[in-house]
């Protein structure tokens, strides 16, 4: 079976910043690991170009869309290339091909009556390319989703009947269980289809600076919603409306894409690829937010982060080694020098970089740089043993996308190194003339490094193609079956002296963040906590227990951004019952310091929206002139436990 691995493309209205570079290490690593697993892997990433908002940009910069564009793209294939990103193809929206499938694919629409003429009138953010009701806008204007002015709009369009597949998309997320990852973002996604879906106006008539509509619907005001167009990406990379050259790639294994635009692949793409009849992506994987030293980062703040100026001081290795180990997947990340410093020092050049250096020494000292297994077995079985248990665990963190988690397992082969190391102390046997077991140490570490190497390659492709040649084996899909499934040591070979792999780094070696500027954005007033409330009226105990009281543990927690107060978190209420409860107490509680803990929540709540975000409960909370506090159990208790 083949894979097909994507990235969102990126629109061309700025440069590359390290959340284009997260998604694009992301699918890279995946892209590695499939391949050394001797998948047939194909890997798509591009530039999304079309719309009003590149329009709006070029105009901005005084250039023909079209010449900025091509400038921009450049700069996204151009930093990829520099990275070594492995992609199969870089697709552009304006390239003839991918228009061509566009047009294919709304005729197919068309002609299966999910595509019909009306008129659209309401409120178009530019920056999000989205369409929203009024009732969604906050303070009747404002863009819900990133909290700038929209603008009305009111012409002729063509609208794709999104409604009409509400009920097959419920049903593809409740078969599909792992369709969306993380699965607790699925309940944002199936709260909003059950919300009700609206048809989609899927063209434009008041700019151009789109794909034409197909010559066959002889209708040329109109051009494609930029969504319709970019979305499509994903099939017209593979031949779709061409030649089908690669549509043996479809459905994508895995589809990455930021959280912010989540809703577009996980609602208008299956949507749109069931009213083409074809199959769905085997699952969407959202990642979260990076910022920058606990701040957003923004053009405005000055404080966005150039891949490329990191890697550039830091390494693109060390870069990808940092995002991929730092945040679970589907959670915000920060980006401090600190921390990266941090993990350059203490886990690559100390954990990994050290135990090369004692292994290149060690050998040279006591063999000649020549490393023999033979022994192996014999005087370290119980670090074999754990290293083996330690590498099968390893595929289960990747292919669900833990890249954290499979970073820190993969690290405790270090540990075991580092510790057979310091417990047979080959200097000591050396001494004691019991060089057979010296070497074998020396031989275990070595054999130690080959395998965390291999298995460290997608992350790290070149660093590791160094340990490898020192260590004289070349990483690839039959190292791996050896080393890796078949369990085998190295066999007979003579160590190669390299540098030192991560010099240590002492001081930050970029120019700080700017220091932030006081939030004075006006804050919503809506605040869904419990208000301590003097009752008169008497109530019947039956009255009491109407209301479903529950523990909840909080499993994921992000601020919702231009809120002050609001909190949005993803609360556990047991026996796989994932509500999302926007909590107003920001103001007391970090969204960081309520991951893991547990509160009381009203679990039987009618769902409210809240900045066009559905709040499905509340959590009970004390608040006088001192400030806020949750309520929680005095113990920990199960997830779902009843309060009462
Ligand atoms: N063009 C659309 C995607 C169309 S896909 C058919 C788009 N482009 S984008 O350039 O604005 O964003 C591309 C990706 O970058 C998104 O997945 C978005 O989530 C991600 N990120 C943008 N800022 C980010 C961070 N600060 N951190 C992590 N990822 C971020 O949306």
């Amino acid at each position: 079976m083949s894979k097909y691995i994507t990235t969102p493309i990126y629109y061309v209205n700025g440069e590359a910043h390290i959340g284009h570079a997260y998604t694009t290490f992301i699918a890279d690593t995946m892209t590695r690991y499939e391949k050394l697993k001797g998948e047939n892997t194909y890997f798509l990433t591009g530039t999304d170009e079309h719309g009003q908002k590149i329009e709006e940009s070029a105009q901005k910069n005084g250039k023909p869309t079209q010449e900025f564009a091509d400038e921009i793209s450049a700069s996204f294939k151009n930093l990829w290339d520099e990275f070594e990103i492995n992609y199969d193809k870089f697709i552009r929206t304006t390239d003839e091909d991918h228009k061509k499938g566009v047009q294919k694919a709304f005729e197919v629409m068309h002609a299966k009556g999910d595509i019909y003429k009306d008129f659209y009138e309401g409120h178009y953010c530019v920056s999000c390319e989205t369409f929203f009701p009024e009732t969604q806008l906050i303070d009747g204007e404002y863009c819900p989703d990133c909290g700038r002015s929209t603008s009305v709009v009111k012409e002729e369009s063509y609208f794709f009947r999104l409604s009409k597949y509400e009920d097959a998309l419920l049903k593809h997320y409740s078969d599909n269980p792992n369709f969306i990852l993380p699965r607790s973002r699925a309940n944002e996604v199936i709260n909003f289809v059950k919300g009700g879906l609206r048809d989609l106006s899927v063209t434009r008539t008041s700019f151009t600076w789109g794909v034409k509509m197909p010559e066959s619907m002889h209708d040329d005001k109109h051009v494609m919603y930029v969504w319709l167009d970019a979305l499509l990406n994903y099939i017209t990379a593979l031949g779709y409306g061409k030649d089908n050259a690669n549509m043996r790639y479809w459905p994508a294994s895995t589809q990455f894409v930021g959280k912010d635009i989540l809703r577009f692949h996980a609602i208008y793409w299956p949507a749109f690829l069931m009213s083409l009849d074809l199959p769905l992506p085997k699952r969407i994987g959202a990642h979260g937010w990076w910022t920058r030293d606990g701040e957003k980062m923004s053009k405005s703040k000055g404080n966005v982060i150039a891949p490329k100026e990191v890697a550039d001081v830091y390494g693109v290795e060390n870069l990808r080694y940092f995002m991929l180990r730092e945040v679970p997947f589907g959670q915000d990340g920060d980006f401090s020098q600190r921390a990266f410093i941090d993990r350059i020092n203490s886990e690559l050049s100390n954990d990994l970089g050290n135990l090369l250096n004692r292994i290149i020494g060690m050998s040279g000292k006591y063999s000649e740089y020549e490393i023999d297994s033979v022994d192996v077995e014999k005087f370290h079985k119980k670090e074999i043993d754990a290293m083996n248990i330690i590498l099968d665990s390893l595929d289960s963190y990747m292919e669900n996308l833990q890249t954290h988690r499979y970073l820190e397992e993969l690290w405790k082969l270090f540990s075991i190194g580092n510790k057979a190391i310091e417990e047979h102390a080959p200097w000591v046997k050396m001494k004691e003339d019991k060089k057979d077991e010296a070497l074998a140490t020396v031989a275990l570490v070595a054999n130690i490094l080959a395998k965390a190497s291999i298995m460290l390659s997608p992350v790290m492709p070149k660093t590791t193609n160094i340990v490898a040649d020192a260590l004289n084996f070349t990483i690839d899909n039959s190292s791996y079956k050896e080393l890796i499934l078949d369990k085998k040591l190295l066999k007979l070979f003579n160590i190669k002296v390299v540098p030192p792999l991560f010099p240590r780094v002492d001081e930050p070696l970029m120019p700080e963040a700017p220091a932030a500027e006081p939030n004075k954005q006006e804050d919503d007033k809506k605040e869904v906590t419990v208000a301590a409330k003097e009752e008169d009226n008497l109530i019947e105990i039956g009255q009491f227990f109407e209301t479903s009281l529950k523990v909840g543990v909080v499993i994921e927690a992000e601020e919702v951004p231009k809120s002050k107060t609001l909190l949005k978190l993803q609360v556990d209420l047991g026996n796989g019952v994932i509500k999302q409860v926007l909590a107003g107490i920001r103001e007391f509680y970090s969204a960081e310091s309520l991951l893991n803990t547990q509160v009381c929540v009203v679990a039987n709540l009618k769902p409210a929206k809240l900045m066009g975000m559905v709040s499905e409960g509340m959590l009970l909370a004390a608040k006088d002139e001192d400030g806020l506090c949750l309520i929680r159990p005095e113990k920990p208790k199960k997830a779902g436990t009843p309060i009462g």
